[in-house]
C-alpha cells in the first residue's frame, strides 16, 4: 500500500531547537552565556525530553511549555547561570525557532506530489502555531496535531493514533519522520514507515525497534515517500 501521508515531528526535526540558545549567545551583553550556550542547549533539550517521558510513565501530564521551562531551569542552574533576563529571552526565542533551510521546499514538493502533510508533536497547540507561523510553513501543512488532544506525551501509542484518526489512513500509508531516534524507533514499532533524521551522526538508540530509514537531512523525503 503506497504512502499517502507524511507526518513530521516538530522540535529538532522541522525546527532547530538549538537556535534559541545560539541566537541569544550572539546578542550583545551575553558574553557570559556565550561560553556556556552549547551545554545549556544540550542539557535543556535532554531534560525537557526526560520530563516528558517521566510524566507519561507516572501519569502526571502537563503541557510541553511547562516541561520546556522546567528543562531550561535545570540547564541554567547546572551551568551556574542565574540571570532572569536570560531565562526570559531564551523562552521567548523558543516561540520563534527557525526551520531548517530545506523545510519549506521539501514540504511544498510533497504537496505538489499529492501527499497529505502534518506535524505530530509533543508541543502545545499555541507553541506549534508560533513555530509554524514564524517558519512560514502553514500553507504546506494540512494539519498540526498536538499531544494535548490525548493528554500524554510520545511515544505513547495514543499519540500516533491521532494520525489515522485525522486522515482516515492505515498505519502502512504513513511515513513518519523524526530527528529523535527514540521517536522514529517507537513509531516503527507502532507500524508506520519511519525515517530518522540523524543530523549529528549519533548512534542508534538501543530499543526493540529501529527506524526503517536514516537520512542526514530532510532534502530527499519527497523522493523516499514516492518510492514506498
Ligand atoms: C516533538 C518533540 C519530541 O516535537 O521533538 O514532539
Amino acid at each position: 500500500m503506497p504512502v499517502t501521508t507524511c507526518v513530521f515531528d516538530a522540535y529538532g526535526t522541522l525546527f532547530d531547537v538549538a537556535a534559541a540558545a545560539r541566537q541569544a549567545a550572539g546578542e550583545p551583553g551575553r558574553e557570559a552565556f556565550a561560553a556556556h550556550w552549547v551545554k545549556v542547549a544540550s542539557d535543556w533539550r535532554l531534560k525537557q525530553l526526560q520530563y516528558t517521558w517521566l510524566r507519561a510513565v507516572v501519569g502526571a501530564h502537563t503541557d510541553f511549555w511547562e516541561v520546556t521551562q522546567n528543562g531550561l531551569d535545570w540547564a541554567l542552574e547546572a551551568s551556574g547561570l542565574t540571570d532572569p533576563d536570560l531565562r526570559e529571552r531564551l523562552l521567548a526565542l523558543y516561540w520563534e525557532l527557525s526551520a531548517y533551510p530545506e523545510v519549506p521546499a521539501m514540504l511544498s514538493q510533497l504537496k505538489a506530489q499529492g501527499f497529505q502533510t502534518a506535524i505530530l508533536s509533543n508541543g502545545s497547540p499555541a507553541m506549534l502555531e508560533g513555530a509554524v507561523r514564524s517558519a512560514g510553513v502553514g500553507d504546506v501543512l494540512d494539519d498540526v496535531l498536538s499531544v494535548e488532544s490525548v493528554g500524554i506525551f510520545k511515544p505513547d501509542a495514543r499519540v500516533y493514533d491521532l494520525v489515522g484518526a485525522r486522515f482516515g489512513c492505515t498505519k502502512e500509508e504513513v511515513l513518519f519522520v523524526s530527528s529523535n531516534g527514540w521517536d522514529a524507533g517507537c513509531a516503527t514499532g507502532y507500524g508506520f514507515h519511519t525515517v530518522w533524521v540523524n543530523r549529528g551522526g549519533e548512534p542508534v538508540d538501543r530499543l526493540p525497534w529501529v527506524p526503517a530509514h536514516t537520512l542526514s537531512d530532510l532534502t530527499t523525503i519527497p523522493e523516499l515517500a514516492q518510492s514506498l
